[in-house]
């Protein structure tokens, strides 16, 4: 469970983000915040090309932030757009490489929570670690 201090504070910080992000094909703003067992938080935003494939989302930019740095193991992420909208499937399936329990809270602009629930929830029956290393 998320404390309602620490789920403020991470959707504080994602709408803070989201000012950043590039986003001038979709005009689609993303935010997103990362909060790490070791209780640091990492942000990303979304980053477009005017090749679109190799446009990144938010969440996967907060994450792969957050494993240069050293850290892989994550409790919750925050991730806001003006209309609540929720993450793509490839940042469910990147968020589930590092486990199904990790919350995943979708606000928009306002401060409305739309989402919260976890990785394992909103990608049931993934493909993961388990696949693979046992
Ligand atoms: N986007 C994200 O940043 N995260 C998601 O989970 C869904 C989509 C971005 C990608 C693109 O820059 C814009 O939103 C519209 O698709």
């Amino acid at each position: 469970m998320i404390t309602d201090e620490l789920r403020s504070k991470l959707i504080q910080e994602a709408a803070k983000v989201r000012l950043l992000a590039y986003a001038p094909y979709s005009n689609y703003k993303v935010g997103a915040a990362l909060y790490t067992q070791k209780e640091n938080i990492f942000t990303g935003v979304n980053v477009e090309n005017a090749a679109y494939p190799t446009t990144i989302c938010a969440e996967r930019s907060a994450i792969f932030t957050a494993v240069s740095s050293g850290e892989q193991k994550f409790i919750a992420i925050a991730v806001v757009t003006e209309d609540g909208g929720s993450p793509c499937g490839s940042c469910r399936q990147v968020l589930a490489e590092f486990g199904g329990d990790i919350i995943v809270i979708v606000a928009d602009t306002n401060g409305k929570v739309h989402i919260e629930d976890s990785v394992a929830n909103l990608l049931p029956g993934y493909f993961g670690p388990a696949n693979l290393l046992e």
